[in-house]
């Protein structure tokens, strides 16, 4: 029978006249490898050389050359009298057929060592599902986006684009972007920067990328939080150096404690001013204290501003880079959480003795986003539409933090002990019992809420129990329903059993 795309339901050949191959080679090629694969087993019987070729379309003469060409190689056994079937010994050992790329077991080309020692790395807290829902960290509130004003802005910039922008853009990042971004993280954030320092990104990822990739030689120790971001630790081994995790405090990194571990490394990754997942801020003290440790080993700090812009009231805290005197903070930022991370871009701001090294290797690539989108962000960002949401968003989140400790307050008292927290879209909550954080995540999400287990962001030995909740992409409405499950997931987990308390290091 002959579907309509021209596929032969008995045998799914489809053939193709307008190659220069001939029809009874694509048959005869055709019929081959579906009986190498094990899709037509040994035995089988073939339709009829009449049948085929009414079914293929083709001249009976066309398949029972390509017939005989199969018999003759030991694919299929015909007998004058009785049905062509497909022999039932193949003519090759099994491990030279060809093999589906599920079914592959040839091991490929070497890894590097750096890849290998990614695979092995942990991914962080699990993804359970496309939608964000209660509590999925670090979503922000996409309902409030004023998605209406940014499609008319991007509209704007497409219909007017000049011949510039549709020819590709420039590898550094669209020029009035890389000004806008200037302006804007020197007026909040206390940057010292001009735009000739600010290179554009797709996100944080490309950022850590780069700036490890100029930074690190094979091996070199990189000081990480613990716990911590775990794109961190992937971005150091992609770059073939060495996470040293470092505990993390109410003062945010230890900074004596990785003096103590890896005294020579070559550089700490930190989030001074609101601590991924804890919460924590640097203080100045450890601020002083990091800054004076890189500039003695030439040390590179990368500072991850991922959310501090939206500190719930007050004014934003001021970055670590703005007190940099030595040139060895590498700023980076992420609109993924002030816009949407949809949107797919960031930036990092060098300090000037590594602007022409980042320069120089950005020549050799093309623009790291598309132009247009870099445009309308500077427009959105020139325009104040950038300013005045990150305001909303302030209020929001203050609203929706306080909500969602009052909902736990409320639902989990007695199991959990939640943190308040004045920046950002998470906070976190440590277990009244010692169970098993990673049990009661998935005990909240066998019930439909998503929390992230605290101790999948660690990555030494110390794994202290918690969760961490995400109330950026909550709406007030949906914030109780979850907590109340959470109860429900909490009570479960505790009817499991506790778990004894892992050991701190000394
Ligand atoms: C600590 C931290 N840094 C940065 C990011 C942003 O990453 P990106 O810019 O690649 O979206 C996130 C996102 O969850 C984060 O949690």
């Amino acid at each position: 029978m002959k579907t309509s795309s021209g596929v032969v339901t008995s045998l799914l050949l489809r053939l193709d006249p307008r190659i220069s191959t001939p029809l009874h080679e694509q048959i005869f090629e055709g019929v081959r490898l579906r009986i190498l694969r094990g899709e037509l087993a040994p035995g089988w019987r073939l339709p009829s050389s009449r049948q085929l070729a009414t079914e293929l379309d083709v001249a009976r003469s066309t398949v029972l050359q390509a017939l005989d060409a199969l018999a003759a190689e030991g694919y299929i056994v015909t007998r004058a009298g009785a049905s062509t079937r497909v022999a039932p010994e193949l003519p090759i050992a099994p491990e030279d057929r060809p093999r589906s790329h599920a079914a592959h077991k040839s091991r490929g080309p070497r890894l590097a060592r750096s890849a290998r020692a990614r695979k092995a790395a942990p991914v962080g807290a699990p993804r359970l599902g496309a939608a964000p829902r209660a509590f999925r960290p670090g979503v922000p509130a996409l309902d409030l986006f004023p998605a209406a004003l940014w499609g008319r802005t991007v509209m704007r910039v497409h219909t007017r684009a000049s011949t510039g922008l549709l020819d590709g853009g420039d590898p550094l990042g669209h020029a009035p972007l890389r000004e806008a971004i200037a302006n804007h993280v020197s007026a909040s954030r206390g940057v010292r920067c001009t735009a000739e320092q600010v290179f554009v990104t797709s996100g944080t990822q490309q950022a850590f990328d780069e700036i490890l990739g100029l930074s690190l030689d094979p091996g070199d120790a990189v000081w990480v939080e613990d716990p911590g971001y775990p794109g961190v630790r992937r971005a150091v081994l992609a770059a073939g150096g060495l996470p040293v995790p470092v505990p993390v405090d109410a003062d945010g990194l230890d900074v004596g404690a990785g003096v103590a571990r890896a005294p020579r490394a070559r550089g700490a990754v930190v989030a001074p001013s609101h601590q991924y997942p804890l919460g924590a801020t640097l203080s100045l003290a450890r601020r002083m204290a990091l800054l004076k440790w890189a500039e003695r080993t030439r040390s590179v700090i990368i500072e991850d501003d991922y959310d501090s812009e939206f500190r719930h009231r007050g004014r934003p805290l001021t970055a670590l880079q703005g007190l940099d005197e030595t040139g060895c903070v590498v700023y980076v930022g992420t609109f993924s959480k002030s816009m949407f991370p949809g949107l797919r871009l960031g930036f990092f701001v060098a300090p000037p003795p590594l602007v022409d090294a980042f320069a120089a290797a950005r020549a050799a690539f093309p623009a790291p986003a598309s132009a247009l989108e870099q445009a309308a962000l500077a427009v959105f960002i020139e325009e104040g539409h950038f300013a005045r949401h990150l305001r909303r968003m302030r209020v929001a989140y203050r609203e929706r933090g306080e909500a969602l400790l009052e909902a736990l307050r409320a639902d989990c008292a007695g199991a959990l002990t939640p943190r308040a927290c004045d920046t950002g879209m998470q906070l976190t909550a440590s277990l009244a019992a010692p169970l098993s954080d990673q049990r009661v995540r998935d005990e909240a999400a066998r019930r439909g809420v998503e929390v992230a287990a605290l101790s999948d962001y660690a990555s030494g030995r110390h794994r202290e129990g918690g969760l961490v909740f995400g109330f950026g992409c909550v709406r007030p409405e949906a914030l109780r329903e979850g907590t109340r499950t959470l109860a429900r997931a909490l009570e479960a987990a505790r009817e499991f059993g506790t778990i004894r308390p892992m050991a701190r290091r000394p």
